[in-house]
């Protein structure tokens, strides 16, 4: 059974994320997505609710498991049992970083392996942090994320629904 782990911070999940999730449904027999939980800077959104977000986004699919995790991406990864960990790229910029990321996890663990899958051109540049000042801002934020995070989004910020700039 092949596994792979897509890590990342999701706070919250966007519609970009979404995408890569798809897809690795697609290639790996099971998808485990892993919240990185153990974050200096303060999150919008506690773990919990960063869980939910993601299991309703990803209800539609039968072969994905949402978890958080705590450390080292390379022990949750073998913990799962998976083989994989996945990574979106978007523009070159996200390069160098990942690379040093990829790199650093194939040392400490050699059996494990990074993909990259590059993110769907539509949401090439999307990022969480964007979307929430986007958010925040009372911008429309629909185009950008699964609809239950956006409701979740406004919320937070608490803006209704159609209340745009
Ligand atoms: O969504 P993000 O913020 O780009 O995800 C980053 C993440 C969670 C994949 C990365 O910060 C991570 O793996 N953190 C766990 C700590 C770790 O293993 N660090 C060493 C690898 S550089």
């Amino acid at each position: 059974m092949k596994k792979a782990v897509y890590p990342g911070t999701f706070d919250p999940v966007t519609l970009g994320h979404l995408d890569i999730i798809e897809r690795s449904s697609k290639i790996f027999d099971q998808v485990i997505v892993g919240i990185l939980a153990n974050q200096s800077k303060t999150p919008l959104f506690t773990v919990a609710e960063r869980i939910d977000m993601l299991q309703r986004s990803t209800s539609h699919l039968d072969n994905i498991e949402i978890a958080s995790f705590e450390g080292l991406l390379v022990d949750f990864v073998k913990q799962c049992d998976a083989q994989v960990i996945i990574r979106g790229l978007r523009a070159i910029t996200d390069f160098e970083y990942e690379i040093q990321m990829a790199h650093t996890n194939r040392i400490m663990a050699p059996d494990l392996d990074t993909l990259f899958l590059t993110t769907s051109l539509n949401y090439a540049y999307l990022s969480s942090s964007t979307v929430r000042e986007v958010g925040m801002l009372g911008g429309n934020i629909d185009i950008f994320l699964p609809p239950y995070a956006a409701d979740k989004v406004r919320e937070k910020y608490k803006i209704a629904k159609g209340e745009y700039l």
